[in-house]
């Protein structure tokens, strides 16, 4: 695997003294000499450092709660001070995925946060990244990075704790809603696209939470258990892609152990396969209280998050491990000099990659509505149409009434909590409710509703808030067509204990179903729920939790305005039973064995289950054909090409899916996503999509020789729309060959 260096912005001077000058002072001889890499230029820096400097870069401090803040922090998850005598900035840590999370400077122990208080929200929130996933398109979450990044570093903030793509190995993970998915190809691309963006933003991003830290029960206690090949061919794969593809400056490791040993004290995940096989250049940051000793800096940790500012104490922990641990450990020898020096070199050269030196962050307003249409349009490339019986949506012009029922859907659209939690500008549609512990249920003030009546200006919107469904039910029959909003509010910190939804909205969704025929659902969500109803209903719309903008995407898909696009990231079992674990229990060990590396739609198709909706899935008002298929295979080097065509009666966008499958028994399941393409289409045109298939896709992990390896043989090639409807078939014929791990 070759690692390409981080994005680096032009720069001429050779140290941090000549940075933190202006560079139009510089004289042009200097200027003119050549540009140094960013591992040079900390090299270069590291010289100049005493170690007392290198131990202050290897600790941030959490701000989130305490009282006492270090001068110089803005009040967000992490800070670590400048040290201006080396001309070296401060590092402003704040979460994260979906937006710029708000922390509130003033948020002491008793005091309500500010932003509480003072309604007013300062960032823009993007769909949760589960629904970014859904657009399979990494141009989506591009412009997604490079508008959080922007906003990010127009308030200070130069680390942006982003690109969580842990698998959703567990659908009712209350985290679901800010990873990418099941897939490893699919997070991976998604999660290159947005850390790309965040990172043109003179903003680091990290990659997030290495390694399975695929459940919230017992996150900081649990022990993920997986054989090393399992690993390496899904979870590991999706890491592996997304770092090759984003060059994230720093990978978070996790709360949970992984074969008993935690995450931020594992030498294999750390040292010998992120370090090692892969090569990662940057640094490992530990999640907020995560480190387990100064044994974590050998391991391959080389910086602990979240100290208490005025205790010293890391959470959940007596001192931090970095503090006077490791300095005891320094002078002991117990922590060779090197390593420190290693640790600070990769903060360091991710600083000089992403060009933190050369742009600090400054204070600027934001440009609030372009901002919100970035959000809008990911939000219409993610919503899904799941059904669409007798062509209900897009909702006719001529209608003349529309009850629109539950969810506040009147005044906004929910999104998930924890840290990717967004407070919204302008504030929450309806006050925020603080639940289950610290996370908070926040509306985005977008309102469906209100959107709805700009695109159907002639009909009659009456709106019942569903908190009784025989009231609800008498709406809707004297409704043209009834729309019910149902809402599963997910957060971290906490799992699902099912996938039903919530708040006996099955019952009202069947009260409503029942009262009238053209029935539609539109879902917001952090994850897969059952639909018990869904053979009542004509549509159900799938808008996850939809953004700044959300009311005016869903708005956009009801009425035809915006053709769905939407593909599921992520299967839709038909109930709990179907899942590897049909329960999540509190025991401190998750057996990741029973599936292994077949996550997702690959135990469905293994076990040869019927999902409610698999993987890949989403309808639109177009159609597409697939046509023309050509394979070509030379070594391992495979490419896919076929005609795409739009054969419907409007333009839309279409996902055509390749998929492959191993020889014989060799994989983990019937068959892998190697490729996909996100395609625009006016109706009758056709267009050649090419898909070059990543050898790792066709390779499964040799343990025992330390290498992905190719077996020689034919391999079946899918094209279709959906991991369980494929359309054109043919095959690869492809040598053996082995690679790097
Ligand atoms: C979360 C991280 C987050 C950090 C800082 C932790 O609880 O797991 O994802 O970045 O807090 O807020």
């Amino acid at each position: 695997m070759k690692l390409a260096h981080l994005p680096r912005t032009a720069v001429f001077a050779r140290t941090a003294l000549f940075t933190a000058l202006s560079l139009a002072s510089l004289t042009p001889a200097l200027a003119d000499q050549p540009v140094s890499s960013p591992d040079q230029r900390a090299e270069q820096l590291l010289k100049r450092m005493p170690l007392q400097d290198m131990q202050h870069m290897v600790q941030s401090y959490n701000d989130m709660m305490t009282s006492k803040q270090p001068p110089g922090s803005i009040g967000a998850a992490g800070y670590v001070p400048a040290l201006p005598k080396l001309g070296i900035p401060a590092l402003q840590e704040n979460d994260a995925g979906i937006g710029v999370h708000n922390y509130p400077i003033d948020q002491g122990p008793g005091k309500q946060p500010a932003h509480v208080r003072g309604e007013a929200g300062n960032a823009t929130p993007l769909p949760s990244t589960l629904a970014i996933a859904a657009s399979w398109n990494p141009q989506v979450a591009y412009a997604g990075g490079r508008m959080i990044g922007g906003e990010a570093h127009r308030q200070g903030i130069n680390v942006l704790l982003a690109g969580g793509i842990n698998l959703t190995r567990e659908p009712r993970d209350g985290r679901t809603f800010e990873y990418l998915g099941e897939d490893p190809l699919l997070a991976a691309r998604i999660d290159g696209g947005e850390i790309r963006g965040i990172q043109s933003q003179h903003v680091i991003s990290t990659i997030k939470h290495y390694a399975l830290n695929d459940q919230e029960t017992n996150r900081t206690t649990v022990s993920a258990n997986i054989g090393e090949q399992a690993m390496r061919e899904s979870d590991l794969l999706a890491f592996e892609l997304a770092i090759e593809d984003g060059h994230p400056g720093s990978v978070m490791c996790g709360y949970n152990k992984v074969n008993s040993v935690w995450d931020c004290s594992n030498k294999h995940l750390l040292s010998d396969i992120l370090k090692g096989d892969w090569k990662y250049p940057g640094w490992v940051m530990t999640d907020w209280g995560a480190d387990h000793g100064v044994q974590d800096a050998m391991a391959g940790t080389d910086q602990v998050s979240g100290v208490d500012h005025s205790t010293g104490f890391s959470l959940g922990q007596n001192f931090s491990s970095f503090g006077p641990p490791l300095q005891q450990a320094l002078e002991k020898g117990e922590v060779p000099k090197s390593r420190l020096e290693d640790m600070v070199h990769r903060i360091l050269r991710s600083m000089y990659a992403v060009g933190l030196f050369e742009h600090p962050p400054e204070t600027k307003p934001l440009d609030v509505e372009a901002d919100a249409l970035v959000s809008q349009h990911a939000a219409e490339e993610g919503i899904v149409l799941l059904k669409n019986e007798h062509a209900q949506l897009p909702l006719h012009k001529d209608l003349k009434t529309v009850a629109i029922i539950g969810a506040h859907a009147d005044v906004g659209v929910l999104s998930g909590g924890g840290s990717a939690e967004v407070w919204p500008i302008g504030g929450p549609a309806i006050p925020a409710v603080k639940t289950p512990d610290w996370q908070w249920k926040v509306y985005d003030p977008s309102s469906p509703m209100k959107a709805l009546q700009k695109l159907l200006p002639n009909a009659k919107i009456v709106y019942d808030d569903g908190s009784d469904p025989a009231k609800a039910a008498a709406v809707a029959k004297s409704a043209d067509v009834a729309i019910v909003f149902a809402t599963q509010w997910t957060c971290e910190g906490v799992d699902q204990p099912n996938l039903a939804l919530p708040d006996n909205q099955d019952a009202l969704i069947d009260a409503v179903a029942a009262a009238n025929t053209h029935s539609v659902v539109v879902l917001e969500n952090g994850g897969p729920v059952k639909m018990p109803w869904l053979s009542k209903v004509d549509a159900v719309v799938e808008a996850w939790f939809p953004g700044a903008r959300g009311g005016e995407a869903i708005a956009g898909v009801l009425t035809g305005k915006v053709n769905p696009s939407g593909r599921l990231p992520v299967t839709f079992p038909q109930d709990e039973q179907q899942l590897p674990r049909p329960q999540i229990t509190n025991a401190l060990d998750v057996d990741y064995n029973i599936e292994g590396a077949a996550v997702g739609y690959k135990w469905f198709d293994k076990k040869n289950l019927q999902p409610l909706f698999p993987f890949g899935f989403g309808l639109s008002y177009s159609r597409f054909d697939y046509s023309d298929l050509h394979v070509s295979a030379q070594g391992d080097h495979v490419t896919v090409s076929f005609k795409v065509s739009n054969v419907g009666p409007r333009e839309g966008k279409d996902v055509p899916q390749v998929y492959v499958s191993l020889p014989g028994d060799l994989g983990e399941a019937p068959h892998r996503l190697a490729g996909f393409e996100k395609v625009s289409l006016q109706p009758g045109q056709s267009r050649t999509v090419s898909v070059t298939i990543d050898p790792r896709l066709l390779a499964t992990f040799d343990v025992s020789g330390h290498q992905w390896k190719i077996a020689a043989g034919s391999y079946p090639i899918q094209v279709g729309h959906s991991s369980r409807d494929f359309v054109l078939k043919g095959e690869a014929t492809v040598a053996a060959a082995t690679m790097a791990p």
